[in-house]
């Protein structure tokens, strides 16, 4: 049997592609494989966000050059595809830097890789179209039995913040229809998941067609998915703060399938930064925000991004994002060093942070962060919360799951468990993991 293997980088758009575009090969008769050496056709699915993402590719270009030599050697053709975000932003480029790459294909237009793959065989190909039809259209049935999935509901972004180059790999808003999300949920619960993802670049900007014919919000979509039967848990990510509705937050307040978690990148705790990003909030819009959230929903674990070193970021400016995360507090955030996209504004500018500036800046914040998260952790010490159980652990009679806060969760259990939910004491935190027993009264739902 023909072999795949696909490696993604990366955001969850860019997993839930990498799982899709493992369908489309499995529907051409190709068996996902994790060891890249048994590999038929390699996928690398690839990130642009920032310099170091981008960079990863060309490196791992260079050990599959090594290995599809050995394969030839030994009478085996390899196929290696580069696609995602550096595919789509330097399409050909990428065949003239590395000789190993057959095809080059975008994320509107995988769903030709099987025709691609055919004409590689006679030339080197491209396909970085935004193409009229839709891929959705064209994607095989969803594999996937896992517990946990994702399943992209809008694409692209409209908001051009200065550093960013979403909008330019991956385009304008598209959000897809409530019926072919709600088609697409249901094939994953009958295949054994039980917590979907909603994801989107931008995903509470979602404005699909609905049922009715009239255009659909995200917290529509959600009440429509709630009724699912055996879908528990929903969540969705990632959302711009000014699209955060009071519709929206609402929802947090009623549905309750919704799990307390809401990601909302702030960027950075300084107007004066935020208006140079082109972020159109402050940092008083968005502490007002999160007051209204917390008051539908008083325990929402929040989480956020910030980007430190943007150019012409002050001490100061630095100073205000530290008070500013000082004061609304986080239950966990991801830190970037700004790094210049080609083609985005910020890129453009002369005012660079130096490196160590940089470097010294991200170790503050991180610091600051991951205090807030410890705290937020050890709180759930000597508490019950309900698990979803997700896989078995590292060592055998453990299993895996999430809270509601999406707090990872290590358990003593048997693997009967996945896909359960389990009520679990929490005993102790680890730096990533909490640790817990079952309590007495077991599973409570299925
Ligand atoms: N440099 C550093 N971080 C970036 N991000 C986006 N673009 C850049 C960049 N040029 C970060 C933002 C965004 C997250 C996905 O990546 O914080 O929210
Ligand atoms: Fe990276 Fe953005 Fe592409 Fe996701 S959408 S893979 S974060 S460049």
């Amino acid at each position: 049997m023909k072999k795949a293997f696909v490696k993604s980088y990366g955001c969850q758009m860019n997993a839930y592609d990498a799982a899709r575009m493992a369908d489309v090969l499995g529907a051409e008769g190709y068996a996902a494989t994790d060891r890249v050496e048994e590999a038929d056709v390699v996928v690398l699915n690839t990130c642009h966000i920032r310099e170091k993402a981008a960079d990863k590719v060309y490196s791992e270009l260079g050990r599959l050059r090594v290995l599809k030599a050995a394969r030839q050697q030994a009478g085996h053709d390899t196929r290696i595809v580069v696609a995602g975000c550096v595919a789509q932003a330097e399409g050909a480029e990428i065949l003239a830097r590395a000789p190993t790459v057959d095809v080059v294909v975008g994320p509107q237009s995988y769903h030709n890789l099987p025709a691609l793959l055919a004409s590689s065989h006679t030339k080197r190909v491209v396909d970085t179209a935004f193409p009229a039809e839709d891929k959705f259209d064209h994607l095989p049935a969803r594999r996937t039995g896992a517990v946990s999935s994702f399943l992209t509901v809008q694409e692209g972004c409209d908001k051009f913040c200065a550093f960013c180059v979403v909008p330019y790999t991956r385009g304008a808003e598209v959000s897809r229809s409530v019926a072919a999300i709600r088609a697409e949920a249901e094939a994953l619960v009958r295949g054994g998941t039980r917590e979907i993802t909603l994801i989107g670049q931008n995903v509470n900007a979602y404005h699909g067609a609905g049922p009715d014919g009239l255009i659909a919000t995200l917290p529509a979509l959600m009440r429509e998915l709630a009724t699912i039967p055996g879908l528990l848990r929903l969540r969705y990510t990632t959302s711009h703060p000014n699209d955060m509705d009071e519709d929206l937050i609402r929802a947090h307040a009623e549905i309750t399938a919704l799990m307390p978690y809401l990601h909302l990148p702030v960027q950075s705790g300084s107007d004066r930064v935020l208006k140079a990003m082109n972020r159109k909030h402050d940092g008083e819009t968005y502490r007002r925000l999160i007051a209204r959230v917390r008051e539908a929903r008083p325990d929402i674990a929040l989480s956020s991004d910030f980007i430190v070193g943007f150019p012409g970021e002050t001490d100061a400016d630095f100073d205000d994002t530290m008070r500013f995360v000082a004061k609304i507090g986080f239950a966990s955030a991801y830190t970037f060093k700004y790094s210049p996209r080609p083609g985005t504004p910020a890129a453009e500018r002369d005012d660079a942070v130096p490196e160590a500036v940089k470097s010294e800046r991200l170790a503050a914040l991180q610091g600051l962060l991951d205090a807030q998260r410890f705290a937020y952790n050890a709180d759930f010490v000597g508490s019950v919360v309900e698990v979803l159980v997700e896989k078995t652990g590292r060592d055998s009679g453990q299993v895996v799951g999430k809270t509601p806060h999406l707090l990872t969760v290590q358990i003593d259990g048997p693997p009967s468990l996945i896909g359960t939910l389990v009520r679990v004491r929490i005993v102790r935190t680890g730096s990533n993991t909490l640790f817990g027993e079952i309590a007495a009264d077991a599973a409570v739902a299925a």
